[in-house]
């Protein structure tokens, strides 16, 4: 059994891929060729935004959008403490200081009542100025936009949906990746929509802010002349075969992967609920999950570690999503970052159980998996 089967997919997709993938090396137009405008404008309609930039990789994504407000030294970026390294390493990579803020226990995302505390904190402090929110629709499911918004917009912060792992997801009829004054995702090969490599996409609705990004994007070029670079940029594209690949994958995607992944997700919760021990993932009313991961938690007097072997030795593979706060990693020790308070995202770090999910999964293996589980409670 796979985490998650690239190999089935492929199996499934073959045709169509090598079709689109033979069709970029035969125009030889290997960067910029036309199946990346053709895939912007397909993201763009898809997630119902005015514009779609695609870039490198989500960790650029969300770089390119710091960049583009101009954060910098002196700024406060807050972000969920329950995340993926980059969520605080862009920030902090381009000098603001990243603020942590705990997550609720339920849905694994940013807790808005922690967020206005955190904001209050740094305001009172006075040493970092409040700039952005980073909202991160962790494990496919969006973050609580509504009450961040009024938070963002009580104190004048800009809003950055991390929709890295989220894509696909909704709230309501409202897409994963319009939540933002601008929104990221990621294509890496194991998220909800991922290519052969490294890939990821930018949306807002703002013309001049898409058309910075674009130029940040591309060493800070004149819209007009690539060699006239009219600011400091990176060079973090999409390449056009990872955009062929994506336009196969985007139509799977839409046209049965993300309801086959919500029934693989119901099942996992049909055979676990009620299971004492385990607590299990939450998806709120009205929301909808693209379910990157699967995430149960697992009691206090439960071994994680001897289950993990447990579920290895029947030939299930799990992961532990995430096993440190951010604030406690190396790269924030000394900071004023390292000072957060986390004790939901402490205790997740403790509990957390990543189990196998994917399109492709059968009920025999979702079954395998839930009985393999229950024995070892
Ligand atoms: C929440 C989150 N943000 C950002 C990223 C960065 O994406 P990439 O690996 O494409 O740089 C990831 C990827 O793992 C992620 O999970």
């Amino acid at each position: 059994m796979q985490f998650r089967d690239l190999q089935r997919q492929y199996e499934k997709l073959k045709d169509s891929i090598d079709k689109s993938i033979a069709e970029v090396l035969f125009s030889a137009h290997f960067i910029s060729g036309e199946q990346v405008t053709a895939l912007e404008n397909t993201l763009a309609d898809y997630v119902g935004v005015k514009h779609c930039i695609t870039c490198g990789n989500g960790t650029d994504a969300i770089s390119i959008a710091l960049m583009a407000w101009g954060i910098g030294s002196g700024d406060a970026v807050f972000v969920p403490d329950f995340t993926f390294f980059s969520s605080g390493e862009c920030p902090a990579a381009i000098g603001a200081t990243p603020v942590f803020v705990d997550v609720k226990k339920e849905t694994y995302n940013l807790d808005p009542e922690a967020l206005e505390q955190e904001v209050k904190k740094v305001l009172t402090d006075g040493r970092y100025k409040p700039r952005a929110v980073i909202g991160v629709d962790l494990f496919g499911l969006p973050a609580e936009y509504k009450a961040i918004r009024r938070i963002c917009d009580k104190y004048h912060l800009l809003l950055l949906e991390d929709g890295a792992q989220g894509f696909g997801g909704r709230i309501g009829e409202k897409r994963a990746c319009s939540f933002g004054d601008i929104s990221t995702t990621s294509f890496f090969p194991a998220k909800p929509l991922g290519c052969y490599g490294d890939g990821g996409a930018i949306f807002t609705d703002d013309d001049m802010l898409a058309e910075r990004m674009r130029s940040i994007a591309v060493h800070g070029k004149n819209r007009e002349d690539k060699y006239d670079n009219i600011r400091l940029g990176m060079n973090s594209r999409l390449d056009t075969l990872q955009a062929a690949v994506l336009q196969q994958k985007l139509q799977a995607f839409k046209d049965y992967e993300l309801d086959d992944v919500n029934k693989a997700a119901e099942l996992y919760t049909k055979c676990l609920s009620g299971v004492s021990g385990l607590i299990l993932p939450t998806v709120t009313e009205g929301y909808y999950s693209s379910w990157a991961q699967y995430t149960i938690q697992l009691s206090q007097d439960i071994d994680r570690t001897a289950m993990q072997e447990r579920l290895k030795a029947q030939g299930i593979p799990t992961m532990i999503y995430y096993t440190k706060p951010m604030h406690k990693q190396g790269a924030f020790q000394g900071t004023y970052s390292a000072e957060a308070n986390c004790p939901v995202t402490e205790e997740l770090c403790n509990r957390v159980l990543c189990l196998p999910i994917h399109p492709y999964l059968t009920e025999e293996e979702i079954e395998k998996v839930a009985e393999t589980l229950k024995q070892g409670l």
